[in-house]
């Protein structure tokens, strides 16, 4: 069980874990306008696949009461819930979460905050049973002894509201006295990785050390890593899955090295209707966050950037897929 809540409903607003202090503060923030949830999904506040799906459904319902406050027609009202899909493009659960409650707004207010509960409390449940799987799915692979791990980004409770995916994999291997060590990779530019997975791992007392993007590969390929896990916002059909940037890299590390390599999500990250990962959209986000660090120019002005959030880690170089129905076994042809 975790105690950290990233998304949570509470007296009619939307209260969000604000993850671009952690770890140097925790702040919370209460939402009531459709505007601000828009702004803290963009800016990386509330993140993670998952946990922007939740985050997504209960602003459909701050949509309604905003448009309730301001005397908009409906016309409004579906403006706005159209600008809370897009506000990130590649994690499929935002879409998913917005479309599955739009569906309810005739029903009315009370209707659409029930399926966002819905959506909540399945996320909340699903975390447990892919910790499940996927630690079985280890011992099995790998016997019944401490295991070194290497993570990518966060995908704990700070990007769900569960015990996590890949993380909950590790926590649930943790718990079984299977963990002896877990390499987060820092996750740059926004160092998921050091700031987000390095403070869950240490609230939960499970060891751990960060290493940055560009030695994770070094650490697999020098034996010092018998498997890698991550999560995914977006999986086609056939297993390609799109991730973190930097990502890849460590799947061809593993790949290279002969060492399993899981990739940790949801159903509600599955999407069947991409045959494979080139049909997934890559947000490509702002120059700033490569050229600056906290405010301070660490690159020429003027320098071009490629900052791609996300890439996909084609299905040829993944072991398995962990959701919280089945392992898919992708490495021995199975697609999703
Ligand atoms: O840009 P972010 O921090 O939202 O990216 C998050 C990831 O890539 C996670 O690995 C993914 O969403 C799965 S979270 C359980």
């Amino acid at each position: 069980m975790s105690t950290i809540k990233a998304v949570e409903w509470v007296d009619g607003k939307l209260v969000l874990l604000d993850q671009t202090l952690i770890p140097i503060e925790e702040k919370y923030l209460h939402l009531s306008d459709v505007d601000s949830i828009i702004d803290a999904i963009k800016r990386l506040a509330v993140r993670g696949a998952p946990a922007i799906g939740v985050a997504g459904a209960y602003a459909v319902v701050v949509a309604l009461d905003e448009v309730e406050r301001v005397k908009a027609g409906s016309e409004k009202l579906e403006q706005m819930i159209d600008a809370i899909r897009d506000a990130r493009p590649t994690a499929v659960n935002l879409a998913w979460a917005v479309e599955r409650v739009r569906k309810f707004v005739a029903q009315g207010r009370e209707a659409v905050l029930a399926e966002a509960d819905q959506i909540a409390k399945e996320d909340r449940l699903s975390g447990d049973a892919m910790g499940s799987i996927g630690a079985d799915w280890l011992i099995n692979r790998l016997g019944s002894k401490p295991l070194t791990l290497l993570t990518h980004c966060n995908t704990g409770s700070l990007a769900t509201t569960s015990i996590g995916t890949a993380l909950g994999v590790v926590r649930t291997m943790h718990s079984r006295g299977l963990v002896k060590e877990v390499y987060a990779d820092e996750t740059r530019p926004l160092l998921q990785g050091s700031r987000l997975t390095a403070w869950e791992l240490e609230k939960s007392s499970i060891p751990y050390r960060i290493l940055p993007d560009g030695a994770a590969s070094m650490a697999i390929l020098s034996g010092r890593i018998d498997a890698a896990l991550i999560g995914a916002d977006r999986i086609a059909r056939n297993g390609d899955s799109a991730n973190k940037i930097g990502s890849v890299a460590v799947a061809l590390a593993c790949h290279e090295a002969g060492i399993p390599f899981l990739v940790v999500a949801p159903e509600s990250t599955v999407d069947r209707s991409k045959k494979d990962g080139s049909e997934i959209d890559i947000e490509i986000r702002k120059d700033e966050e490569i050229t600056h660090f906290k405010g301070l120019q660490v690159a020429p002005l003027g320098a071009k950037t490629f900052n791609p959030a996300f890439d996909v880690t084609p299905s040829k170089y993944i072991s398995a897929v962990i959701t919280e129905i089945k392992a898919y076994e992708i490495a021995k042809g199975e697609v999703l």
